[in-house]
């Protein structure tokens, strides 16, 4: 009895410790004050990164809120390498990343996953067999827009450039200025080649999905 107690309290403590950034109350209002610094880049459909990589920055609109949370606080811990990010997610404060969080995760219609701008994906068959062989959707959802937690991304209709970044910097773990340490996703990506992350970012990037960017004007 006294073990399974200890077992439960060792589990409870542990829920705790792993969810504490998350577990923040995020105000959507004030997620919408605290944009401002944002919108220079997310607020701008297509708008590039330059550096240390030439691609689009990612659709936050719609995305959701633990893990919009959660990787401002990988941003700020170092465990996601991207300078300018780290930058920005320094300034942050849990409470904010939390408010950033709640108003992005609503400021697009999470429930209008868009049939209409379904395009043709490219490379669907070769792409298909590399996903099946990787089991993406036993995480990020059948159609890449459901995933099975909260904390974990959307990712259908991604700009392909950015999810393509996004893989081969979880190729790249802890190297300055491009990696991404996340257990699971490095774990993932190790057993593909550079051209077979193309083939699915780009096969992912063009699927409907409730991602977007939201211009500025719209976002105040
Ligand atoms: C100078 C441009 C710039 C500014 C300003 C900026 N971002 Fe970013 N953001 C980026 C780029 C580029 C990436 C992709 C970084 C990478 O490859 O990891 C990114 C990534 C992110 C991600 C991760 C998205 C994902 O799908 O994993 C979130 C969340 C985010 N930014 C939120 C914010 C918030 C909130 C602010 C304002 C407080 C902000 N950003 C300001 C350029 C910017
Ligand atoms: C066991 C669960 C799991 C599986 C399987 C999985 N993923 Fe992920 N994926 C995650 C989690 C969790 C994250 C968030 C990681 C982080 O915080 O950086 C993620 C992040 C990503 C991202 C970055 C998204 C962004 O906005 O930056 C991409 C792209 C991605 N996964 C694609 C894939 C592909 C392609 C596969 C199959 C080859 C796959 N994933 C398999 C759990 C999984």
């Amino acid at each position: 009895m006294d073990k399974l107690l200890r077992f439960f309290c060792a589990v409870f403590l542990y829920c705790m410790a792993c969810t504490s950034a998350q577990a923040l109350e995020g105000n959507v209002a004030a997620g919408a004050r605290k944009n401002a610094m944002c919108i220079g880049c997310h607020g701008i459909a297509g708008y590039h990164a330059s550096f240390p990589n030439v691609y689009r920055v990612p659709k936050i609109s719609g995305q959701n809120a633990a893990y919009i949370a959660s990787a401002l606080a990988a941003y700020k811990t170092g465990a996601r390498q991207h300078p300018t990010m780290r930058g920005v997610a320094d300034g942050l404060s849990d409470q904010d990343m939390a408010d950033l969080a709640a108003y992005y995760s609503t400021s697009a219609p999470t429930s209008a996953v868009a049939a209409g701008a379904a395009k043709s994906p490219e490379g669907s068959a070769a792409a298909m067999a590399l996903l099946a062989k990787g089991g993406c959707t036993g995480c990020h959802g059948a159609n890449f827009s459901k995933p099975i937690d909260p904390s974990y991304p959307k990712i259908a209709g991604q700009n392909n450039d950015y999810l393509y970044a996004a893989l081969r910097a979880y190729q790249a773990e802890g190297k300055n200025l491009v990696g991404r340490k996340q257990p699971v996703m490095n774990g993932m990506v190790k057993q593909f080649t550079a051209a077979e992350l193309k083939v699915m970012a780009n096969y992912i990037g063009g699927l409907p999905g409730e991602l977007q960017t939201i211009q500025s004007s719209h976002a105040r």
